[in-house]
């Protein structure tokens, strides 16, 4: 640290992410295929305010002006996922060109303006035909999925140098299929460990594809990881605190990086009847699971903190974001209910280091849900100011344009610090990206809950910078952030 900022290496990438059904929108258009969120979040009472993908930021129609704003905020990189339904309309045969088009001008217009394309393949939106053939709990969907990348690649792999074959299997798995809260809504354990191994198998059989397709790339995987831990000193506590550790982060880390999955995991699973039934898993499997990768992508949030339930202790609960903090009782939230934890940042990136040793870390997703709007803090003096003089109107206009955002500058750079902090303790981390560029559509709360950097009017779809997008083009600009 120099002075009151820490201090980044200089080729330290500095972006932000984003996914195509958040964004896109044009469902309908240029031969897009249906997806499974369209499917899910048209079905009634499945999205908390009624509300659907199908414009979203209309980023398909204005990603030029996209790309402005990535550049007029400094960014060298940016992350963003492609629609395999727009690539392979009913998931496997047929290739639609517009849909590759489409990626291909993106790629090349971040390309001309020196911000690195970091991509990701499957950021949740299967192809509804696939998903009519059984989806991830069956395995030719992980076959599919290595045909998409195939052909992904091989269209835009002498551009794209860094890739990302999943986001955050555990949603797609568990989230989409034993908690039914994301798409395709399922409440089914044993289907969700079958799609959870399927995400992982495609993730084994696209890196060769990918390294094939796209020579000198580098390839790796998003996973979500939270540090578990024990709501009490209570034996039945540390238990759940182990089991919630099994189920979120070492399902996959395991498999990934040892090529097995967690013993005592599919022990609970075995005895608790949560495994598939019939062959779920063949002899190769875990071989191509664990191939080499030449980084992970580490999404975090938050922490969770586990209570065993006092009737049943090999039960697993997890407090619910709505819980009254047990643990840490000065514990502050973010609007969607996730407590504010940094440290657990410094965690989960040592522990990828020193349990996993994995050689190059990214920071693929970090942020908050702050709904801080333009002018509120301005509203009561814009009030007063009534019909005031021209002078006065172009003011209330341009503090109508400020969006101040302070709760996210604080965050960010309390888990920039710890980042920092994870670096001196001997991580690899090579690169940073906020979520998320913009506000958009936040899954199963709709467009309830804004992560942006900038904020977006989804009546004009205009984009406004909040004070946390001047903070972070910065820190960019300075690879430093300021301690204070
Ligand atoms: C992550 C998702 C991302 C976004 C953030 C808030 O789990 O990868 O799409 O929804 O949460």
């Amino acid at each position: 640290m120099a002075g009151s900022r820490a201090t980044f290496p200089k080729d330290f990438v500095w972006g932000s992410a984003t996914s195509a059904y958040q964004i896109e929108g044009a469902t309908h258009e240029d031969g897009r295929g249906e997806s499974i969120w369209d499917r899910f979040s048209k079905t009634a009472s499945n999205i908390k305010d009624g509300s659907n993908g199908d414009v979203a930021c209309d980023h398909y129609h204005r990603w030029r002006d996209d790309i402005a704003l990535l550049k007029r905020l400094g960014h060298a990189a940016y992350r963003f996922s492609i629609a395999w339904p727009r690539i392979c309309p009913t998931g496997r045969g047929p290739i639609n060109q517009r849909g590759i088009d489409f990626y291909s001008r993106l790629v090349d217009g971040l390309l001309e303006n020196k911000i690195e394309p970091y991509v990701t393949l499957f950021h949740w939106d299967l192809p509804q035909a696939l998903q009519d053939q059984g989806g991830w709990p069956s395995r030719s969907t992980a076959e599919a999925f290595a045909d998409y990348a195939d052909v992904t690649t091989r269209h835009l792999g002498a551009r794209g140098k860094h890739w990302i074959t999943h986001n955050e299997p555990w949603c797609s798995g568990f989230v989409g299929h034993q908690k039914g809260n994301h798409a395709p809504g399922l409440r089914d354990w044993r289907a969700a460990v079958a799609a959870s191994h399927h995400l992982l198998l495609s993730h084994g059989w696209a890196v060769p594809i990918l390294r094939q397709n796209s020579p000198g790339a580098e390839v790796g995987i998003a996973l979500n990881l939270s540090p578990s831990m024990p709501a009490s000193s209570r034996p039945a506590d540390h238990d759940a605190a182990r089991r919630y550790d099994g189920y979120i982060n070492r399902w996959f880390l395991e498999p990934l990086f040892r090529g097995a999955y967690p013993a005592d995991i599919l022990a609970d699973y075995e005895e608790d009847e949560r495994l598939p039934q019939g062959e779920w898993i063949r002899a190769e499997d875990l071989r191509h699971i664990c191939v080499p990768t030449d980084f992970l992508g580490i999404n975090y949030y938050n922490r969770h903190i586990a209570r065993g339930a006092p009737q049943k202790p090999e039960q697993m609960q997890t407090m619910e974001s709505s819980d009254p903090p047990s643990v840490a009782t000065t514990a502050q939230y973010t609007d969607i209910g996730w407590e504010v934890y940094a440290p657990g940042m410094f965690e989960v990136l040592v522990r990828v280091h020193l349990e996993y040793r994995v050689g190059k870390v990214y920071v693929t997703e970090n942020g908050a849900s702050y709904n801080d709007g333009p002018g509120q803090a301005q509203q009561g003096k814009q009030g007063q100011q009534g019909q005031g003089s021209q002078r006065s109107q172009r003011s209330q206009r341009s503090q109508r344009k400020k969006v101040p955002d302070a709760r996210r500058v604080a965050f960010l750079r309390e888990h920039l610090l710890a980042a920092r902090r994870a670096m001196d303790a001997g991580v690899p981390l090579s690169g940073y990206f906020v979520w998320s560029l913009m506000d958009n559509y936040e899954w199963d709360h709709g467009y309830t809950q804004r992560f942006g950097l900038s904020w977006v009017d989804y009546q004009t779809q205009e984009r406004i910078p909040k004070d946390s997008a001047d903070w972070y083009r910065k820190v960019i600009e300075e690879s430093a952030v300021p301690v204070h």
